[in-house]
């Protein structure tokens, strides 16, 4: 059976502002080291995976590619391709999809079900910090025979539904979920290979432009009608998005135990 990360950064890191000092999110250091790096040696550390297709923005490609020589995560053996994304998250996991065959074709390594790959785990280079036996216990779960498994946290926040905002910036709320049953989702998401590949062909005719296209992989798989499970996430694989989310990831690495 064979397992390979598509980890995404393809993505400009708008929202870091001057914090990203001018690059593209997956290559702004934390720590002295790229996201997309540490994201990419996190995959390496589960153990469970045959490969990793970067995706990264198109005017960046040898920058990132600099950071895999050799084509491994450095200080593993773990195969990395680094291909170009698109203009949205799904158009840049499409790529990655389109990339793991030519990857897997040049290691040697098969897969069974006929897909790109058996199991394919969709990861944010912005989720640097997940620990690796998030990333394991996704693989393991999908290998189990779950079809689609997302890693998941409690909310601690009240969660409000709202309509549009008002011309004096109010909005009307128009239901309060109910907290106990919400979670919030992060990533590795874990997925048969068959159905990822299936759910982005529907997602891609159904548009999959900046106004149309899901941030997450479950909700295109949810839309053809299959079931989604979550399994335990954790506080460090939070998405690093705003300054105050990289000066946080500095911190939880600065405490990190062991
Ligand atoms: N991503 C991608 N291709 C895109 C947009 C996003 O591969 N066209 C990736 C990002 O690189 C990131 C993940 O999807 O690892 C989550 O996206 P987000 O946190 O929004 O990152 P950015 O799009 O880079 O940040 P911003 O929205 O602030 O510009
Ligand atoms: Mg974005």
């Amino acid at each position: 059976v064979s397992s390979v990360a598509v980890l995404t950064a393809a993505g400009s890191g708008t929202r870091l502002g001057p914090a990203g000092a001018g690059l593209p999110k997956g290559l702004v250091p934390l720590a002295g080291e790229p996201l997309v790096l540490r994201a990419a040696r996190g995959l390496a550390a589960a153990g469970c995976l045959d490969g990793v297709v970067v995706t990264v923005p198109a005017g960046s490609l040898a920058e990132f590619r600099a950071l895999f020589p050799g084509d491994v995560v450095p200080g593993s053996a773990l195969p990395v391709a680094v291909v170009v994304g698109g203009a949205t998250r799904q158009a840049s996991v499409a790529a990655g999809l389109r990339g793991i065959r030519p990857l897997l074709a040049s290691t040697g390594s098969t897969s069974e079900s006929g897909a790109c790959a058996d199991v394919v785990l969709v990861h944010d280079a912005a989720r640097c910090l997940t620990p690796p036996e998030v990333i394991r216990a996704v693989d393991a779960a999908v290998r189990a025979g779950r079809r689609a498994v997302v890693p998941a946290v409690a909310v601690t926040d009240t969660i409000k539904q709202t309509g549009p905002t008002e011309a004096d910036g109010a909005a009307a709320v128009t239901a309060t979920l109910h907290r106990a049953a919400l979670r919030a989702v992060q990533t590795p998401q874990g997925f048969a290979g068959l159905l990822l590949e299936d759910a982005h062909a529907a997602g891609a005719e159904h548009g999959g432009d900046e106004a149309t296209a899901l941030s997450d992989d479950a909700g295109l798989v949810e839309a053809m009608g299959e079931q989604v499970y979550v399994v335990p996430g954790h506080e460090r694989a939070l998405k690093i998005t705003t300054p105050v989310d990289l000066a946080l990831a500095e911190l939880l690495l600065s405490t990190e135990e062991g």
